[in-house]
């Protein structure tokens, strides 16, 4: 889960990373409010879980109340690469001398962590690495060891930091990776970690993406979600425990085991090049327990999608055999009754298979067809889809 930089903010301060007043706003009003309590020069500031916001007009330096607001009018509403700014922060200014960046993150390639930093922050970083990767240091972080003082100046030095400057910059690289570790982040990126010109660190722009997985251990993460701005089906879809990612196409997919999901995609989109382009619609792993509700939860999230012609349900039966994921196809459909209206073809294969096939052909529901292979249902599926 991706934070907002006011959420960052916030996280920050509750570990004592240097960061200035901020104050969320949803209106222009609240915002003069906002630039009225803080004082002085504000900065109003997009909050859209986007970078390159500065490049697209979402950040305003301004000296006064009123400007805060004329800044927030222009903000608020403003689309920044497909996303629509619903609220601005109004940040106390900050006198910059310099911008640095530093970021940690989980290097999941190497099974460790990796620290970027360099002295030259502010601007792209994307553009820094390219154009002179030399300035901006890559310094494996071990997870056992963390980053202690020591090591904190060791990567403030990679990244180009002269002497006192370490000095400086170093307590607060180990703060932000207390950041990281207290709170189960895989990212924690400040760009542009700043020195004022009367000589302070401070983190002016955060970004942070915590492990969902171990939201377990983080009660307070789930009040950090943003549940307006999840994709109603995939909401729908996590509040019964389904493991289910939206995509653009046609073909509605369920299966069991996230391996057999995914050859399914990759099996229904070959067949969609000779049905006039059909993709999948969807991943859905219903798990090795496929009951009557979890199917019907499953059947009931994908056929909320108005862009589904036609479903796709490639079960292997395994500890959960075929005559029980059958039965729960059979209910599923009387679960969901009147709004079942989508051709399902269901492949079957694996542990009772043929007790499986029997109860379909049984219940003898218009809506099924029974396909012998994953080709031949990703065929068919692909076909109804294209009619
Ligand atoms: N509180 C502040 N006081 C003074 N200047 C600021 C402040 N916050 C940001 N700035 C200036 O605005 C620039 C852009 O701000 P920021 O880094 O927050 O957004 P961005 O980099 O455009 O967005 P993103 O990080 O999403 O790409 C900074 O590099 C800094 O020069
Ligand atoms: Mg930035």
């Amino acid at each position: 889960m991706d934070l907002y930089e006011y959420q960052a903010r916030d996280l920050f301060e509750s570990y004592g990373v240097p960061v200035l007043a901020g104050i969320i706003a949803d209106t222009p009003a609240e915002a003069k409010a906002a630039a009225e309590k803080i004082g002085g020069t504000v900065v109003v500031k997009a909050q859209v879980k986007a970078g390159g916001r500065g490049k697209a007009g979402g950040v305003k330096v301004v000296h006064n109340p009123d400007d805060a607001a004329t800044a927030a009018e222009a903000i608020l509403g403003l689309v920044i690469k497909g996303l629509t700014v619903k609220r601005v922060m109004v940040a106390q200014g900050a006198r910059i001398a310099q911008e640095f960046y530093f970021s940690i993150l989980l290097d999941r390639a190497n099974r460790s962590y990796l620290s970027l930093c360099s002295v030259e922050g502010g601007m792209e970083i994307e553009e820094l690495a390219v154009e002179r990767p030399d300035a901006l240091a890559k310094v494996e972080v071990n997870p056992i060891l963390g980053i202690d003082l020591e090591k904190a100046k060791e990567i403030a030095l990679a990244g180009g930091f002269p002497a006192d400057l370490v000095e400086k910059v170093a307590p607060v690289i180990v703060k932000l990776y207390e950041v990281y570790t207290g709170e189960d982040a895989t990212l924690v990126e400040v760009n542009p970690l700043v020195l004022t010109e009367d000589g302070q660190v401070l983190a002016l722009d955060g970004k942070v993406t915590l492990d969902e997985n171990a939201g377990f251990r983080h009660p307070n993460h789930e009040a950090l979600e943003d549940k307006d701005a999840a994709d109603p089906l995939e909401a729908k879809a996590k509040a019964n425990d389904l493991n289910y990612v939206k995509l653009d196409g046609e073909v509605g997919i369920i299966g069991n085991g996230a391996g057999l999901v995914m050859s399914t995609l990759d099996v229904v989109s070959y067949a969609g090049e000779r049905h006039g382009g059909v993709k999948p619609a969807n991943f859905l792993d219903i798990g090795g327990g496929a009951s009557a509700e979890v199917m019907a939860n499953g059947l009931d999230v994908i056929l909320g999608d108005a862009q589904v012609k036609s479903v796709f349900v490639n079960v292997f039966g395994g500890i959960t055999a075929c005559d029980a994921v059958a039965n729960g196809i059979v209910q599923a459909l009387e679960i969901l009754g009147d709004s079942a209206t989508k051709p399902l073809v269901v492949r079957l294969d694996g542990n009772k298979v043929e007790e499986g096939r029997a109860i379909l052909r049984a219940a003898n529901n218009p809506l099924v067809t029974l396909a012998d292979t994953m080709d031949d249902g990703a065929d068919k599926a692909a076909e109804l889809a294209s009619r």
